[in-house]
């Protein structure tokens, strides 16, 4: 990860500034860990999440996952998401979760850029770093071309 200058990525200070503006609607009543995210798009949109938490701690949803599901349910895909922010107030930078990893590397390009930041530090990443030799869709093609080949031949 690389501490960056807000002006090394076009327009990072919006979107930081976005993604605090999203971690204002954090739901987070049981850890009280406010995370914010935004994504801007290349048709120059700004789609924001927030964490949502649960009393049933395991369906909480996290900041950079409400965000990118939003893009996604407005119709966005990967090749038009052009950088992702995720937000916390804490000194140290927060690092998103491995289930997030795991929703980032099929929903974004490898190489978009993913800002974290406290708001006094940035640093940008991107999921191909955060998440090296990630399970993907290209794993299922070997059984799935089997089990094709077996249904083809009866
Ligand atoms: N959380 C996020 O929203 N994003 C992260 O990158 C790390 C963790 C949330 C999940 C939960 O609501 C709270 O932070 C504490 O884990």
């Amino acid at each position: 990860m690389e501490q960056i200058k807000m002006e090394q990525i076009k327009d990072a200070k919006t979107l930081i500034e976005k993604a605090f503006e999203a971690r204002e609607n954090a739901y987070a009543p049981y850890s009280g860990f406010q995370v914010g995210a935004c994504i801007r798009t290349r048709d120059g949109q700004y789609i924001l999440g927030a964490n949502i938490e649960n009393a049933a701690y395991g369906s909480t949803n996290c900041a950079e996952r409400s965000a990118v599901f939003s893009a996604y349910s407005r119709g966005y895909r990967r090749e038009e998401i052009e950088a992702l922010a995720i937000v916390t107030q804490t000194e140290k930078i927060t690092t998103p979760c491995g289930a997030c990893r795991q929703v980032l590397s099929e929903l974004l390009k490898g190489d978009t850029p993913i800002l974290l930041s406290n708001g006094t530090k940035t640093v940008v990443t991107n999921i191909s770093e955060l998440m090296p030799d990630s399970f993907g869709s290209e794993d299922l093609e070997e059984t799935n071309s089997k089990a094709a080949n077996l249904e083809r031949e009866g």
